[in-house]
């Protein structure tokens, strides 16, 4: 795939297939290229914790309120924790980095055929108790193979409404 067809590809999976679990080969290399994200005075002030096996199906169990109960049938994780920072300059950019971040796991994760779904909402002291942290979770990031591979229709806002050429 090239990017533009990578870009198109990812989407949030929703519904994973159970019972395909990922190879750590794939893991490890998204892990790998995803560490050359770039990040605010290169500090990359976050911890990747990669989740998969016995880890992966605790936090599979991490979902709050109801909400994103489809992690149940994840078999791998992302769980992006952040570091201690020294603000300076009064900017503080560990959310952009970890967004940065994020999107290099998915659409890394695309790109080796897998389905990822970015999560902001769980039980953030469950696991942060399953990975020994007391660390702030930003995000989970699903991972694993969908039990649909149809392509949606991207919904977004009208470019005029986002992009301004000046
Ligand atoms: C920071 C962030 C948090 C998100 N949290 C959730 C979540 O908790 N649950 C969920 O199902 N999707 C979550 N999403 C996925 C978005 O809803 C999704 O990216 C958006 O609707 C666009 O759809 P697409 O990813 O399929 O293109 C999150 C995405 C981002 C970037």
């Amino acid at each position: 795939m090239n990017f533009s067809e990578i870009v198109n590809t990812r989407q949030s999976c929703r519904k994973f297939d159970a019972n395909k679990g990922v190879d750590s080969k794939l893991l490890k290399k998204i892990a790998e290229i995803s560490r050359l994200a770039p990040s605010g005075r290169n500090l990359q002030s976050y911890s990747v914790y990669i989740a998969e096996g016995d880890t992966a199906k605790s936090i599979s169990e991490a979902n709050t309120s109801g909400f994103n109960t489809f992690m149940k049938d994840c078999p791998a994780f992302f769980v992006i924790a952040k570091k201690e920072y020294e603000i300076e300059m009064n900017r503080d950019f560990r959310d952009i980095d970890i967004g940065i971040l994020s999107s290099y796991i998915t659409l890394a994760a695309t790109d080796l055929g897998l389905s990822t779904c970015i999560l902001g909402i769980f039980d953030e002291q469950k696991i942060q108790n399953i990975l020994g942290t007391k660390d702030e979770i930003s995000l989970v990031i699903c991972v694993g193979y969908p039990a649909d591979d149809t392509i949606r229709k991207k919904n977004r806002k009208d470019e005029k409404d986002l992009l301004h050429f000046v």
